[in-house]
């Protein structure tokens, strides 16, 4: 079977909507066709200040609710990344072949940088993108599921693949990403010009999947629409009503122009109502699993450790054949 990778940081306490359709809805299709790893990247999230046992918990968290979501530890590898040592090892090892302007060149990180100033930011979130490189490279992952704003970085792990295997032989498989259109790019419900993001400055358009159900609903009946009064896909004259209809799609299964016709007639208001029920159908058993996966936080670690252990498996093979080609001594 093909190989995947993905993940996700435990930044916060809540996957928010455009998490849930842009990644994790992809992960629990993909792992019918795919030998699946989905990792809670726990080193990522240390690139800015966190408080040591918020971090703890939200890692738990995380991997709950890949769990809740439909990723099975029966058939899918899920692990903590910092459960393996060879991430921040392999990183090393990559950091040394990444240009210092092809490593400034990443607009996340300007986007991130930019908010703090760069007496603010700190070398890890510099960084950030090579140790997302080696979680890839070291499972020799065929594909990567994630939204549109990671396609910058997986052309960066593509790149650093190449230029490894071009210097030291053959040793990497160059990743390909997988992203689907339909939902690469959740937006913002206040603001539907920038996507839906952990770190936007208002909460208000975010959509937090582990939110209380009459909250979610309020949240969409309160969503931004446009000018016109007529429910149509037309991204550019009307931003927030496509992006609702997107989100209506990718829930309910139905395609956008079978919408737009049911929707004729009627208004702005009613979009709302329907996409509110839609989400809340979702989110609310969603949240009722992922509470009762957090109910039995032994068997949850036990979950993570098996994970880690099949995933050092592969791991660690790769490091041994990376520290070779590169030139370390061997240990006696
Ligand atoms: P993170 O934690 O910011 O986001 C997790 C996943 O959610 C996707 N996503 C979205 N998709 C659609 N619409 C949105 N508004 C939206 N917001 C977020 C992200 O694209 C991502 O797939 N660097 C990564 C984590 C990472 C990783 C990896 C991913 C570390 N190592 C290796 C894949 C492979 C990140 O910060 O994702």
């Amino acid at each position: 079977l093909p190989r995947i990778l993905s993940g996700m940081q435990p930044t916060h306490d809540s996957l928010h909507l455009g998490n849930y359709l842009g990644a994790l809805v992809q992960w629990v299709r993909l792992q019918d066709s795919h030998d699946a790893f989905y990792c809670v990247v726990d080193l990522h999230a240390i690139t800015v200040e966190v408080d040591p046992a918020k971090l703890r918990e939200r890692t738990r968290r995380t991997a709950a609710q890949y769990l809740a979501g439909g990723v099975d530890p029966g058939r899918s590898t899920v692990f903590v990344q910092s459960h393996l040592h060879e991430h921040a090892e392999l990183a090393w090892v990559l950091s040394c072949m990444t240009g210092f302007g092809e490593a400034s060149r990443m607009t996340q990180f300007k986007d991130k940088s930019g908010k703090h100033g760069a007496e603010g930011t700190t070398v890890g979130l510099f960084t950030y993108p090579v140790l997302m490189a080696a979680d890839i490279l070291l499972y020799a992952a065929d594909q990567v599921p994630v939204g549109e704003d990671q396609r910058q970085h997986l052309e960066l792990t593509r790149d650093l693949a190449q230029r490894f295997n071009r210097r030291y032989g053959q040793t990497f498989t160059v990743p390909e990403p997988h992203i689907v259109k339909a939902t690469a790019k959740i937006q913002d419900l206040q603001d539907p010009s920038s996507k839906m993001s952990k770190s936007s400055a208002s909460q208000a358009g975010v959509i937090d999947m582990l939110e209380d159900p009459k909250v979610i609903a309020k949240r969409i009946r309160s969503a931004v629409t446009d000018t016109g009064r007529e429910v149509r896909f037309d991204e550019e004259a009307k931003p927030g009503v496509s992006n609702l209809l997107r989100i209506h799609s990718a829930l309910s299964g139905r395609s956008i122009i079978e919408l737009e016709a049911d929707f004729e007639g009627k208004g702005y208001g009613d979009l709302k109502k329907e996409v509110a029920d839609v989400v809340v159908d979702v989110a609310a058993p969603f949240r009722e699993r992922t509470l009762e996966i957090l109910s039995d936080p032994a068997e949850l670690d036990r979950i993570l450790a098996e994970g880690a252990e099949r995933a050092r498996d592969v791991a660690h093979a790769t490091l041994a054949t990376v520290y070779d080609r590169v030139g370390f001594l061997p240990t006696k």
